[in-house]
């Protein structure tokens, strides 16, 4: 029996993914600062609203007021799903200090209190009917206590593949760093899409690779990407190819 996949909608990234990511998977995203995290996982969300999957983003990292207006600039009008009880934004960013966060469904006073997070977070998805569920990001939740990271994954991996969504966990990594977010929770993921930002002739280049995604064969090559006011479209039949500075392909 072929498994059931979930389209991201992403242009060209299902095809990358042999036809997109295998349902109920736990992905890690990961990525350094700038390399386009948080609108791959916003697109993924909305794209998941277009073709009537709810979804749930947990926000960490920025404020919820300001994510609504990142993704508008995309096009991407989620306040009539916040409405409609189809998308939510989980507030662990303010504490639910300030006037606008008084407005928010759902916040999490205490950011460093999993278990708490963690009931909320199954709160939203179980009131949304959410399939899809986006954390940005994970590496907030241990960043001051690393050896916690593979009891967070595993927790959450428990809990969102338990109610049946497929999620995507964004990991920070520095410019320099190699890996996607230490040991832990490497492997305690079903998936890791790296993406990444290389410095030759002058400019940035952006690229991306899935390193590992369980349930199903995928690409192996580095692909180019760009972002754009309609936010990210992936080249899956283009390679890119950096050696001793020099870009080929
Ligand atoms: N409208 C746009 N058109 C083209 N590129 C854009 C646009 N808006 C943002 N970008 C690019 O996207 C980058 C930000 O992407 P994003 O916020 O997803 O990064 P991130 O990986 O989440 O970074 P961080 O780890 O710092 O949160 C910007 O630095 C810019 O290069
Ligand atoms: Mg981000």
């Amino acid at each position: 029996m072929p498994i059931e996949r979930v389209k991201t909608g992403i242009p060209g990234l299902d095809e990358v993914l042999h036809g997109g990511i295998p349902r109920r998977n736990v992905v890690l995203l990961s990525g350094g600062p700038g390399t386009g995290k948080s609108i791959f996982g916003q697109q993924y969300l909305y794209n998941g609203l277009k073709a009537g999957e709810n979804g749930v983003l947990v926000a960490l990292e920025e404020h919820p007021v300001q994510i609504r207006i990142n993704m508008s600039q995309f096009g991407w009008h989620i306040r009539e799903y916040e409405e409609q009880h189809r998308f939510a934004i989980v507030d662990a960013f303010t504490g639910g200090i300030g006037e606008a966060a008084k407005r928010e469904r759902y916040v999490v006073r205490d950011p460093t209190d999993i278990p708490l997070l963690i009931d909320i977070v199954r709160t939203a998805v179980k009131e949304n009917d959410a399939q899809r569920v986006v954390i940005d990001s994970v590496s907030t939740l241990y960043i001051t206590k690393p050896s916690i990271a593979r009891g967070v994954v595993l927790q959450l991996k428990r809990v969102l593949s338990g109610l049946g969504c497929t999620s995507i966990l964004i990991s920070q990594v520095s410019v320099t760093e190699r890996g996607f977010g230490g040991p832990g929770v490497e492997h305690a993921a079903d998936g890791i899409i790296r993406l990444d930002l290389d410095e030759a002739e002058g400019r940035l280049w952006r690229s991306m690779i899935v390193w590992k995604m369980r349930g199903t064969s995928h690409s192996m090559q580095r692909h180019p990407f760009d972002i754009t006011d309609k936010g990210i479209i992936v080249y899956h039949d283009k390679t890119l190819r950096i050696s001793r500075g020099v870009v080929e392909g």
